[in-house]
């Protein structure tokens, strides 16, 4: 039976909307609905692509969680070779290469260049032939490489179907990566399943990209940015290279923001120091810049050598690895005791700081790597990631080098030390005994997104448990400005916002109370799950594990932390004693079906900062009333909310007449929903 006309028109308006907005987030990034708006659209073509299976086709949005495996990776011949970059290292080679050019071109004019962020990832080939993805291969060695078509089409970032009138034929290539922030996700869910971590960014879109199984790729935080032009059929290029990469944008693959035209070789080094200063606030890894010779006629008239372009050059930043020796191996408690092995380095300056402190995650990892004290080791910086020991220089051991042993006992408190069997984490068994343990649930339970207690941090928290000023989190509600004025790094001023802060943050929600709490495996996602599923903590207190595991999301494993929890009597007299300090939140209401509340249909987008409430508690009161929370202002957005300092949305929403808020108005409208 094929499907009625009527859900093929649906199904084929779905994927043009989602086309749309894939294009405003990923290429633009200007998204005009919020993410939750995409979702719903997402369910519909899946629950209309699973009632008429006969509709879906391979270029459907859905169908970016992987297709069935392929046997090997075969080999892919590039019609045009993908060629490699000269490197430069200091400003004097900039000025030769930029000399050598002029020479070559006999002028005496500045030379126009593009100039681009070099990314650390894998260079790809993407072949459209009619405005479809019909190949995708890696670089390999320039001339060859292999067909990763299956992988690359669950990348989100790289069209199938180009917009607008693409050419006949477009091959086009870009640098596949991972930000840093998906990257590090992406090694801690693997080292808490004892897997094994990638040492940096590129090994791991490398390793992934160069899988069989496409449904691996799709669970990879996979990006992409288009920098060059390979074949083409049907395209009168334009005069410069950065026009062509804006015609690319307009056919929805992405460029990088980054890329800007310059003059001269004064123009390629400010912009290098330029890129230097903001490569640590990159959520991404870049190795240098790239200069390419703006013109398309002067890029001809260059030609190549050997394997690279003589019109453009990759000038590199100074290496993020170094040489260093381990002087010892001391092990870190951390909230829910794991031991984690520190490394602790001769000082070494390495990507513009001084480097004393490497991570080793766990014994699993010091065995692997095999690092003993007295190593010469490679470490590595990337961002703002931890130091990591990236591999032991084997040849350079010394005859006494010390092999790294797990202690018996915790280094603070004493208690033993125990690792369960299966797992890669070891941990100190001192609970909350344990001054370590106790330190880290505090801050923990003072963060941000937990009780958000403000100007609580480290140093407080080290000596108010140093002290024993402080045993469990209820016992800082009992603290006076007196005791607080009394720290270390406190005035009388700070003591007195420091018990304000903690007044405020009495009144609090469900879902943050039992992050706060610090149960085991209980993050964020899982708290606000467990609050809505039992709505109060009574139920979930009596709940058995069967029960807690009705949760979604919630498997047995969590479900026993979270029994497990609830069953020590101090963990209970600790909440209870909470409570008795007034800590507090409002009952948790049914999460409202889509489409019900008094604010049901209208869109809210909030800028600047509200006197009453954080961000958070704004959307999650919005959320409450069935309204929707958007991140950027659009035709369609009901109301801006405008607190003090608001940003450009302020400017955007006056330019489209949308309805302004300010606090009052806001608050004033939440009452009478
Ligand atoms: S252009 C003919 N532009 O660097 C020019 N390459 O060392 C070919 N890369 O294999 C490359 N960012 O993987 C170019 N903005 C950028 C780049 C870039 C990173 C990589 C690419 C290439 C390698 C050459």
């Amino acid at each position: 039976m094929s499907a009625p006309r009527s859900a093929a028109a649906r199904v084929r308006e779905l994927r043009k909307q989602i086309e749309h907005h894939n294009y405003r987030y990923y290429v633009l990034d200007d998204p005009e609905i919020s993410d939750a708006e995409y979702d719903r659209l997402m369910q519909e073509l899946k629950a209309l692509e699973a009632q008429h299976p006969d509709l879906i086709t391979p270029d459907s949005p859905t169908q970016r969680v992987g297709a069935a495996p392929v046997s090997e990776l075969e080999e892919v011949v590039h019609t045009t070779p993908m060629l490699s970059l000269e490197n430069a290292f200091d400003e004097e080679d900039v000025i030769a290469f930029d000399r050598r050019i002029r020479e070559r071109l006999e002028t005496e004019q500045p030379i126009e260049y593009a100039a681009e962020p070099k990314l650390d990832g894998l260079a790809v080939s993407f072949r459209y032939e009619r405005g479809r993805l019909v190949l995708a291969a890696t670089r390999g060695d320039g001339t060859r490489g292999e067909n990763v078509t299956h992988n690359v089409r669950t990348i989100k970032a790289v069209p199938i179907e180009l917009r607008g009138k693409p050419p006949e034929l477009l091959e086009v290539r870009g640098e596949v990566f991972m930000p840093i922030a998906g990257f590090k996700a992406m090694n801690e869910r693997a080292l808490a399943k004892g897997e094994r971590t990638f040492v940096n960014p590129r090994n791991a879109a490398a390793g992934s990209l160069r899988q069989l199984d496409p449904r691996l790729a799709a669970t990879r935080p996979f990006d992409v940015f288009f920098y060059a032009i390979g074949e083409t059929r049907g395209w009168t290029l334009p005069a410069r290279h950065t026009e062509a990469l804006e015609q690319l944008r307009e056919w929805g693959l992405k460029i990088s923001p980054l890329i800007r035209t310059v003059q001269g070789a004064s123009g390629c080094l400010e912009y290098y120091s330029d890129m230097a200063a903001r490569r640590a606030t990159l959520p991404y890894e870049i190795d240098g810049v790239v200069y390419k010779v703006n013109r398309y006629v002067q890029q001809r008239e260059l030609g190549y050598v050997a394997r690279a372009p003589r019109w453009a050059i990759a000038h590199k930043f100074p290496a993020h690895e170094e040489h260093t020796i381990v002087r010892g191996v001391e092990f870190q408690v951390g909230r829910t005791g794991a031991l984690t092995p520190v490394a602790r380095l001769e000082p070494v300056f390495v990507g513009g700081v001084t480097v004393s402190n490497a991570t080793l995650h766990n014994m699993d990892e010091v065995r692997r790597k095999d690092v003993r004290i007295g190593d010469t080791v490679v470490i590595r910086r990337a961002g703002d990631v931890i130091p990591e020991v990236v591999k032991v220089i084997v040849d350079r051991r010394p005859k006494n080098a010390k092999v790294v042993e797990l202690p018996a006992h915790c280094p603070v408190c004493g208690a033993d030390v125990e690792r369960e069997e299966g797992e890669a984490v070891a941990r100190c068994t001192g609970g909350l005994f344990c001054p370590a343990q106790r330190k880290e649930s505090l801050r923990h339970f003072a963060s941000r997104r937990a009780l958000d207690i403000d100007g609580l941090g480290s140093k407080i928290i080290d000596q108010l448990v140093e002290r024993g000023m402080v045993q469990s989190p209820a016992d800082l509600y009992a603290l006076t400005e007196e005791q607080f004025a009394s720290l270390e790094r406190m005035g009388e001023k700070s003591a007195a916002n420091l018990v304000a802060s903690l007044e405020r943050s009495k009144s609090t929600t469900l879902p943050r109370f039992l992050y706060a709490l610090g149960i085991r495996d209980v993050g964020e996602a899982t708290a606000a799950a467990l609050a809505e599923h039992f709505g109060s903590l009574e139920s979930l207190q009596e709940a058995t594990e069967e029960e807690i595991q009705q949760t979604p999301d919630v498997g047995p494993v969590v479900a026993a932390h979270v029994r497990h929890f609830f069953d020590q009597e101090h963990n209970r007299d600790v909440i209870a004693a909470l409570r008795a300090h007034g800590v507090h939140w409002p009952a948790m209401k049914r999460k409202r079906a889509n489409g019900e509340g008094p604010l049901a249909g209208k869109t809210f987008v909030l800028t600047g900062t509200l006197d009453a409430m954080s961000r958070d508690e704004a959307s999650e009161r919005i959320a409450a009333l069935g309204g929707k929370v958007s991140g950027s202002v659009s035709k369609k957005t009901s109301y801006v909310v405008v607190g003090a300092e608001p940003g450009s949305k302020l400017k955007k929403a006056q330019e489209l007449g949308v309805e302004l808020l300010d606090e009052q108005g806001f608050l004033a409208l939440l009452r009478d929903s």
